[in-house]
């Protein structure tokens, strides 16, 4: 067995492990990163966040071909899908990301093992690789970082032909004509509405009374009905019960509004949330502290109950984000080279969804902040007072912000065109406890996007500049 010593272990090569381990070899750390996987960047480069922004990309340029384009007095008198060839695209853009992460950690002096690894002791782990061969590696510190998988619910396992999971989802062959989605949360809507633009007949099955939750309810509200307008059936409040072949597809049985309901589809595609991945390298060998939901237990440092090892990412908790897991890896870096960063130190931690329109949120929203009883100024401002939104044709949706009777910005939420390049600004005002009035009086450049920013804020203070003031 092949003894390899190190300073530090990082077991996983996600957005956490990845990114780790770079800032780790730029301090100066003698690093291995071991990844199962033939291709490194986790979840997020290979099955999620990157190969699904390239189908939403194209369902998007498809959609604006055959029906937005023509408002503009664009006719395209033929235009037809090429599945393979969009296929191909995807993959190709996945495979130049994950290169792209080889050539980094190499220039960082990181050295990468394909393998899986298990914990033996505090200080040492096993990894075996595809060949079977073994190493012993010897570290003083560690770095999980081995993230998350889909959850399934009784009754309805992976099968990867009736009940598919989201990777699934990204890899078919060809575009279904229907599918039923059970789970009207971020995965199941961001892919869902891919299809849906393509002509598949989507039908959501969702346990909660809104989709998207966690989104204040005029925000998912925005998306629900633009998402309705594809021939897409939503059933809220509705619960799967079973299901089974019916010939070549089959059928769901759910209950909604106290009736058993049947639904009948190509397939099933199963999206009510990911766990963590806590078991299969070694944390039992080591007494590590696990909770009861499965999450690996951290201190606001990302110490385990190991303080030389240390966790990230969604092993350790809400919110399952890349960039969440990245921020953490560096910051588990620099603690482990001897600095004091602390999560609590983070104000806010970005969400953004990429449905149709797109929804962005930092800090607190509406609905948590009067849930929590909280005295707040809010500030509407709807893109269809924006000259850039009317100009592009994507009108639907408003940008709001949420702050303190101190008009202290708190939050904001944004549903529309682009939220996801224009939570930036939120979220740095929240970490800066910006006041309304930095926003509302820096200069934002006409005709932008970032200006609806500048006006939620007027809204804020009552002093809406491009809309009428609320009647009293
Ligand atoms: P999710 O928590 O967003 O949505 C799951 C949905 O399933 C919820 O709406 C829930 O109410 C519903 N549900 C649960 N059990 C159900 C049942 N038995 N019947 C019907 N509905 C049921 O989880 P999702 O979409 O699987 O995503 C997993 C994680 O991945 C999330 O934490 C998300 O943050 C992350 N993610 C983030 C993305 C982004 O940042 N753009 C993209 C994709 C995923």
């Amino acid at each position: 067995m092949e003894q390899l010593n190190v300073q530090t272990l990082v077991i996983g090569a996600g957005p956490g492990g990845y990114v780790a381990a770079i800032r780790l070899g730029q301090l100066g750390q003698k690093v291995l990163v071991v990844e199962k996987e033939k291709n490194l960047g986790g979840v997020c480069l290979n099955w999620g966040c990157i190969p699904s922004k390239s189908l939403i990309q194209m369902a998007k340029s498809y959609e604006n071909t055959i029906v937005k384009n023509k408002k503009m007095g664009i006719i395209a008198h033929k235009v037809e899908i090429d599945w393979e060839q969009t296929q191909k695209w995807k993959d190709k853009t996945v495979r130049s990301l994950t290169g792209g992460i080889a050539q980094l950690l190499k220039g960082n002096g990181v050295s990468h093992l394909e393998g899986i690894a298990k914990l033996t002791s505090p200080h040492q782990a096993q990894v075996t690789n595809s060949k079977g061969e073994i190493f012993e590696v010897n570290f003083e510190h560690a770095i999980l970082a081995t993230g998350s998988s889909p959850i399934e619910i009784p009754g309805f396992s992976f099968d990867h032909k009736n009940i598919l999971d989201s990777t699934d989802l990204l890899e078919l062959k060809s575009i279904p004509k229907s599918m039923i989605l059970i789970g009207g949360g971020v995965i199941g809507l961001e892919l869902g509405t891919v299809y849906a633009k393509l002509g598949t007949k989507v039908k959501v099955i969702e346990m909660m009374d809104q989709l998207l939750p966690g989104t204040s309810k005029d925000v998912a509200k925005v998306v629900e009905d633009k998402f309705r307008k594809y021939q897409s059936d939503v059933f809220l409040s509705a619960r799967a019960k079973s299901w089974k072949e019916a010939g070549d597809q089959v059928e769901l049985v759910f209950e909604h509004e106290g009736n058993n309901k049947r639904v009948v589809a190509d397939f099933i595609c199963l999206a009510v949330g990911r766990k963590p991945n806590s078991q299969g390298w070694g944390a039992e060998n080591i007494g590590l502290a696990i909770d009861e939901r499965g999450f690996v237990m951290v201190n606001d440092c990302l110490q385990t109950n190991h303080p030389h090892i240390y966790a990230i990412g969604d092993v350790v908790g809400q919110p399952m984000l890349a960039h969440k897991a990245s921020k953490e890896g560096e910051m588990a870096a620099e603690n482990i080279c001897g600095a004091h960063y602390s999560t609590e130190d983070i104000q806010t931690v970005p969400g953004v969804i990429f449905t149709d329109p797109e929804v962005a949120i930092a800090g607190i929203t509406e609905d948590e902040a009067l849930a929590e009883g909280l005295s707040i100024k809010v500030g509407k401002f709807p893109y269809a007072a924006s000259g850039r939104a009317k100009s592009t044709n994507e009108t639907e949706g408003f940008v709001k912000i949420i702050a303190d009777t101190e008009e202290v910005v708190r939050g904001v939420e944004i549903v529309g065109s682009h939220a996801s390049d224009l939570i930036s600004e939120a979220a740095l005002a929240i970490e800066m406890s910006a006041l309304l009035d930095d926003i509302a009086l820096t200069t934002h450049p006409h005709p932008t996007l970032g200006e609806l920013m500048m006006e939620a804020a007027k809204v804020a203070k009552g002093e809406p500049v491009h809309i009428l003031p609320p009647k009293e």
